[in-house]
């Protein structure tokens, strides 16, 4: 039986869990009209008010039906050239060269069973009710079925639309957005997550303009320069109050998000693959789908939009066997040496991470064949025989005897022109005619369009993980597309190759780790250059930037955790001064900086090693103390100032509160600093674990605030040491519950 998604005889559908609801109708001419996305109404009752209909000048009035015209009209899938002038969720060519259909309501059906999405990522269904209604263009056979999902438990809903062609002529599509999204007139503000290399996920906030904006890539990756995420929200929203839309696309290519305040105020949410250098022939019989989007509705803040997005994720994206556990922390050799790697560094490597307290070694790029700089043999993946003369899978198997997981790099999308592979098979990259492909960081990108070429690399990632030594995979990709042109594909479907490439790449990480699920994938492109679900979807967490200064991290975790879960977020304690930007921290500083991902690890070289052994070991120990809350526990951004930054951790159990405070630069003579910390147990009592030890209830907490350290080195209070003075001051508070 159905319970959470209702359809009247007037053919309103209402889907709802105990918190949410989402409405449409169909209307008599047949237009699935947007009603309502919000809190949690019992029935459709008095939702349909919302669609007005008017006198309106110049307009033009759809199908010669008075007064009704799209353009005022809230809709669900809404095309262009009928009397609406918006931008349309579907946009395509006929047969007779124009681009006017009409999408009419046919049929639904409703299941309790979430279908995974052919070729595509999506997310696991499970006490959830999936509807499908299904449209129809009466003279092009254009067939659209739109798929919502609800859960009962998470105040998510899922979207797709799939196009099928049952004419008699191939249809060129030019945009299939995977969802629209018709907000009433209103005052918005919108914040969204844009970057570049090392400096990813800055959330920048915005009024809403009477205009189109549109967040995008067009870069091949879901990108540093956007995310593929937004919330939409009520002007004045904070963390903790307003009404909250959030939307996340489920893709990891060239995405769009177009956000378009129309003529009469209405805001139209689009979310999809990019339109722009996107141009696909359906032929008769074909269907194309399109990735998923999920979409979040909170009344209550940003944080409450963030709790629903990192339950959800954990649950429902991430792969079971690995979502809800404590990861390994590791040694990851990148940044302690380079391409400087071998097989008696590794072993020597081991041994001191084995000391240190550490629980895997991962031998970053540089171990295969000829691999001694960025500039060849990506595409050759075995082992460099001067390096490691005894094998990878030998190696691994000396890594566990002491005790160690064993993990490696890969980065299976590109070529070097200095490459066995290249050589063999130049035609294997993206490239198009009479042109020199461009090269990125000395690599082409291989043609993942190419089903010969995912084979080729699935037979290869195959015979590595075959030897059964390896614990984790980091899978990189360290350039965006150019020439996004296939050897394979005719000239009317070259503009297919960028999605092709994305089905692709799915379909080869979606088998091998189906093959090999106790393997530990950590997604990375050059850090967070394809952060997005799409990967999170097979590889259960990610490195979300090349940055790991502490200072530098503090925005990418902060605009991270707008989407992403603890859970899914890898950090190591890299060097002093930073590779990146230069800074000198302490190693406390990178520590906590590191404290509020999942998988946490170090990449220092042995000199630094020597030096600070006690205190990396001490360090680990105390990671590891919180490893399963920071997993599982709940985590709030208390605030995020130019100068300070705190956050909040709570355990799964309420036991614990692990609290952040990370101060930039010092000043004397500064002010008393609280933290108003969320969602404890008012009644309960919270005992400070470091001096002074005081005891603080759960309502105190939260609405007096608890009293953060003092950086400044003239307020000297023995009591309060263990946060260093002067700048780049970091400590990790912990509160447990006593009653
Ligand atoms: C990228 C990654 C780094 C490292 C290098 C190796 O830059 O983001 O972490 O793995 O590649 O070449």
């Amino acid at each position: 039986m159905n319970t959470m998604i209702s359809v009247t005889d007037e053919r309103e559908f209402l889907l709802s869990n105990a918190r949410i609801s989402y409405a449409f109708r169909a209307s008599p001419q047949g237009i699935l009209e947007h009603l309502y996305f919000g809190n949690h109404v019992s029935g459709a009752a008095g939702l349909a008010a919302s669609i007005r209909k008017t006198y309106r000048t110049t307009t033009a009035e759809f199908e010669g039906v008075p007064y009704y015209h799209l353009a005022d009209t809230p809709q669900e899938y809404p095309l262009f050239g009928t009397s609406d002038f918006r931008h349309p969720a579907l946009h395509g060519v006929n047969a007779d060269g124009n681009s006017i259909f009409t999408l009419r309501y046919d049929s639904h059906r409703i299941s309790s069973d979430k279908p995974a999405l052919p070729g595509l990522p999506s997310a696991r269904g499970g006490d959830s009710e999936t509807l499908v209604v299904t449209l129809k263009d009466a003279v092009y056979g254009l067939t659209v079925d739109l798929n919502y999902t609800i859960y009962r438990d998470y105040d998510v809903v899922c979207r797709s639309t799939t196009i099928t062609n049952d004419g008699q002529h191939t249809i060129e599509l030019l945009n299939v957005a995977s969802s629209c999204l018709d907000l009433p007139a209103d005052d918005y503000e919108l914040l969204h997550l844009h970057g570049t290399w090392a400096r990813e996920f800055n959330a920048e906030r915005i009024a809403m303009p009477t205009a189109r904006c549109v967040i995008e890539s067009t870069r091949g990756t879901s990108s540093a320069a956007h995310n593929p995420f937004l919330a939409v929200m009520e002007k004045d929203a904070t963390e903790t109050s307003g009404r909250v839309y959030g939307t996340a696309l489920m893709y990891s290519g060239s995405f769009a998000i177009s956000i378009e305040k129309g003529e009469f105020e209405e805001v139209r949410v689009l979310t999809g693959i990019n339109p722009f250098n996107f141009r696909w022939q359906l032929e008769p019989g074909a269907s194309f789908n399109s990735p998923e989007v999920l979409q979040v509705y909170t009344d209550r803040g940003l944080s409450s939009m963030s709790r629903t997005w990192h339950r959800f994720i954990q649950d429902r994206i991430s792969e079971p066997r690995f979502a809800h556990s404590a990861r390994p922390s590791y040694f990851n050799t990148w940044e302690a040496a380079y391409f400087n790697v071998n097989e008696t560094s590794i072993l020597r490597l081991a041994d001191r991470a084995k000391e240190l307290g550490l629980e895997m070694l991962v031998v970053d790029d540089g171990w295969f064949e000829g691999r001694d700089s960025e500039t060849t043999s990506l595409g050759d993946w075995q082992p460099d025989p001067g390096k490691f003369p005894s094998g990878i899978a030998a190696l691994a198997k000396q890594v566990k005897q002491r005790g160690l997981k064993f993990g490696i790099w890969v980065e299976p999308e590109m070529v070097n022109e200095k490459s066995k592979l290249y050589q063999q098979h130049p035609d294997w990259i993206l490239h198009v005619p009479h042109r020199k492909p461009s090269l990125g960081r000395y690599q082409y990108v291989l043609d993942y369009s190419r089903a010969d070429v995912v084979e080729h690399m699935f037979n290869q990632l195959d015979e590595l993980l075959s030897c059964g030594s390896i614990d984790y995979i980091k899978w990189d990709m360290n350039r965006l597309m150019t020439e996004a042109g296939s050897a394979l594909l005719p000239a009317e479907r070259q503009l297919e190759t960028p999605h092709r490439y994305i089905l692709g790449l799915y379909n080869l990480v979606q088998r091998i780790t189906a093959k090999y699920p106790d393997v530990l994938f950590e997604n990375c492109a050059s850090g967070g250059n394809r952060y997005d679900l799409g990967m999170l979807r097979y590889m259960s967490q990610g490195w979300p930037s090349d940055m790991v200064d502490p200072v530098g991290r503090l925005s990418i975790l902060n605009g991270a955790s707008y989407l992403f879960p603890p859970s899914v977020l890898a950090a190591y304690v890299g060097p002093s001064p930073n590779h990146q930007n230069g800074r000198h921290s302490s190693l406390q500083a990178r520590f906590d900086a590191a404290f509020f991902c999942a998988a946490r690890g170090i990449s220092l070289s042995e000199a630094d090693l020597d030096r600070d052994a006690d205190e990396i070991r001490e360090g680990f120990a105390v990671l590891r103390e919180s490893a399963d809350d920071v997993v599982n526990g709940a985590f709030h951004r208390v605030f995020h100032r130019a100068n300070e930054t705190c956050w909040q951790l709570t355990s799964a159990d309420g036991n614990s509160v692990y609290v952040g405070y990370y101060h930039v630069l010092s000043a004397p003579n500064l002010p008393f600093k609280k933290a108003l910390l969320r969602d404890l147990d008012p009644n309960a009592e919270y005992r400070l674990t470091k001096n002074p030890a005081s005891t603080y209830t759960g309502a105190a907490l939260m609405h007096s605030g608890l009293a953060l350290p003092w950086v400044d080195v003239l307020q000297y209070n023995p009591e309060l040491e263990y946060m260093d003075k002067g700048d780049f001051s970091t400590c990790i508070l912990v509160l447990e519950k006593v009653t």
